[in-house]
């Protein structure tokens, strides 16, 4: 009875201590911090990036509401008109912040946390930062100890609960003038009770890690991993104007929106050899990928069967070639000759390292979006009959130095833009759809006639579970 009755007790207590782990601290900011922000805001908080520094942010907002609001949906904030929204916006534009509905009071309250005191007290670098493996790691060991902590707390408080037990069993015991029983310590630590606890408590403690990782998992926003080639989006979609559709050409017919093969980026490169930022450094891995020689600029014959050795040689030649007329060179000096070795071996390392271990064969690219295999994503569907910008989903690539994953791609947000995003009846492939009928339907449903007009996805059943999961 008693020992039911102290479970009780520690079950309140275990559920009161998570929860109040999950209260705002500069750890769960600093996480927070690392996979939602430092993509476009300076780690320091105090240099200007993509975004502004947000050392401060509380101070000039005075309102917390208003920057809680701004954290989720700044858009919403600079269309209602709040004017240190508005000043930002007319500062930064076009560049969006990105929205972050799915952050609670308490996780921007530990943002800000972190924030003012990385900006007070210091630490931090300016670098943008994607979540780099070690960090990730180290965050993960931090918290780790943090929930070991706690259990090696709550396993003492127990103890000693379990001591102060036995010592008023025997109080009640002598007042009613039975024998005391003595239990040493080590007794106490084998008793059904504390064994009990001891289950329940790490079942708990690991239930909710379980469960906080397996929400977390697959979902990557703003993820950013470094490519084998330094290929800049800005420089070809923004600077240059090549349409998106060009390298994607897939994204119009098909369910994927593949990336290009190395033969789209020979229909420039063949010509452009030498890259104004790189030099020979970057395009001489194309290069070497589809066995193009930039000298004699023709394809090699039989590339697949050549040597690490041949390969070496030509590309190795050409890096030189090209080093030595830029410095009206007649043969490579020192800095020549360390300079062709480190971009060889930069080749090395973006080719050879991949999954067919050899310098041939295209370059494998590391994928930034995925969906979870149980749910279905067309493209088509979206960009061809949804008549969808590739932005609206992907963000400003154009101006994207190096592609990073801009929406959540989580199924709220497929839902959201479902029910506000109207069907395009204008196009072939709704030709014989009786858009008629399912605004009789909603009139019938007790719409009113403007409602009823404007069809949005939901109402062709984009919410319906089995039209996004197999
Ligand atoms: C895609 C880039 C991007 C990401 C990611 C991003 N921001 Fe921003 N942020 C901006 C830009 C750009 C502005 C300036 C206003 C504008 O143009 O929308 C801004 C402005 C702000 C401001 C206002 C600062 C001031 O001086 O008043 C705050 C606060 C802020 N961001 C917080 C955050 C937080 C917190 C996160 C992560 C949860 C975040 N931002 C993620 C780009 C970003
Ligand atoms: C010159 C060819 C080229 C053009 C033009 C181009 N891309 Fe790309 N895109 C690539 C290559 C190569 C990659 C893979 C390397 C990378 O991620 O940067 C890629 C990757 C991407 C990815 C990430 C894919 C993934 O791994 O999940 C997206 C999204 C994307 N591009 C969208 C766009 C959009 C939107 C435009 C137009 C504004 C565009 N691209 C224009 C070549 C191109
Ligand atoms: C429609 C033409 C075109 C296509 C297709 C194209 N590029 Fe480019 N690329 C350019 C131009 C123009 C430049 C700028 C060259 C300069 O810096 O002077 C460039 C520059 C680059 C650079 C930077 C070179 C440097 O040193 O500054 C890299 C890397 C690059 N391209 C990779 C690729 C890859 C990879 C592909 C295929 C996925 C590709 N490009 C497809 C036209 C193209
Ligand atoms: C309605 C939102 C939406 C639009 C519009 C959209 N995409 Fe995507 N894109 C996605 C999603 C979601 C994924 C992840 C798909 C997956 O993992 O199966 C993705 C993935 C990609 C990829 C990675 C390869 C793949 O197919 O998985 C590329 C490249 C890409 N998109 C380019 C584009 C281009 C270029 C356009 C415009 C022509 C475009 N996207 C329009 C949502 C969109
Ligand atoms: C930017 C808005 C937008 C986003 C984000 C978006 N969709 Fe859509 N989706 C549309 C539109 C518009 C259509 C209607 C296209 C048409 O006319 O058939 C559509 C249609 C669909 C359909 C066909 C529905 C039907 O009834 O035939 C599926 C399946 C679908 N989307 C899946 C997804 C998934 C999965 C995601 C998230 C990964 C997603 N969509 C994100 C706008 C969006
Ligand atoms: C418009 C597309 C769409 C519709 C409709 C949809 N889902 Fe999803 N769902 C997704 C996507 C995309 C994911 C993956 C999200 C992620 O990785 O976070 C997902 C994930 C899930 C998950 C895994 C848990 C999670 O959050 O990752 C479950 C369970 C699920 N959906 C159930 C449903 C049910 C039940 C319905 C019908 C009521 C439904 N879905 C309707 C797109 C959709």
């Amino acid at each position: 009875m008693l020992l039911k009755r102290i479970s009780w007790v520690f079950a309140l207590f275990m559920v009161a201590s998570v929860a109040l782990y999950a209260g705002p601290t500069k750890e769960a900011g600093k996480e927070l911090f690392t996979a939602n922000c430092a993509s476009c805001h300076a780690k320091n908080m105090k240099d200007k990036l993509t975004g502004p520094a947000l050392g401060g942010s509380q101070a000039r907002w005075g309102d917390d509401k208003a920057l809680y609001a701004w954290i989720r949906n700044s858009q919403a904030l600079i269309a209602s008109g709040h004017p240190r929204a508005v000043e930002l916006w007319n500062q930064y534009k076009p560049v969006l912040m990105n929205s972050f509905t799915s952050l609670k009071d308490d996780d921007i309250a530990s943002l800000l946390l972190y924030i003012e005191d990385v900006y007070v007290n210091g630490s931090g670098t300016t670098k943008p930062t994607t979540p780099v493996e070690g960090e990730t790691k180290e965050e993960s060991d931090s918290s780790m100890w943090i929930f070991g902590g706690l259990a090696i707390l709550l396993a003492l408080l127990a103890f000693a609960l379990m001591r102060i037990i036995d010592h008023l069993g025997n109080v009640s015991r002598t007042a009613a003038g039975e024998a005391a029983v003595e239990r040493s310590w080590v007794h106490t630590l084998a008793s059904k009770g504390f064994v009990a606890f001891l289950v329940f408590a790490s079942t708990l403690i690991l239930g909710y890690k379980t469960v906080d990782n397996a929400t977390q998992m697959g979902r990557s926003q703003n993820y950013e991993p470094d490519q084998p080639i330094k290929f800049s989006h800005k420089l070809h979609a923004g600077l240059n104007k090549i349409e998106c559709q060009y390298c994607h050409d897939s994204a119009r017919r098909s369910k994927h929106s593949s990336i290009p093969g190395t033969n789209t980026c020979m229909n420039c490169h063949s010509a452009v050899k030498k890259g104004s930022q790189h030099g020979t450094a970057e395009l001489t891995k194309i290069f070497a990928s589809i066995g193009f020689d930039p000298i004699a600029g023709k394809y090699v014959d039989g590339y697949e069967n050549w040597s690490d050795a041949q390969i070496e040689d030509l590309y190795k030649k050409w890096i030189g070639q090209e080093y030595m007329s830029e410095k009206s060179l007649t043969a490579l000096d020192e800095a020549g000759k360390d300079l062709v070795q480190n971009q060889w071996d930069g080749i090395v390392a973006a080719l050879k390292n991949d999954s067919n271990g050899k310098i041939q064969g295209p370059i494998e690219w590391t994928r930034i979006h995925n969906l979870p295999d149980h749910a279905y994503f067309n493209h088509a569907q979206h960009v061809n009959i949804g008549q969808i910008a590739c932005q609206k989903c992907h963000g400003p690539v154009q101006e994207m130095e190096v592609v990073y994953q801009y929406s959540s791609l989580g199924m709220g947000w497929c839902i959201n833009c479902h029910r506000e995003t109207e069907v395009k009846f204008g196009n072939g492939f709704y030709k014989n759809y009786k858009s008629d009928y399912i605004k009789a339907h909603k009139k019938a449903l007790g719409k009113t006639d403007a409602e009823a007009e404007k069809v949005v996805v939901e109402d062709i059943g984009g919410l319906e579970c089995q039209k996004c999961h197999y």
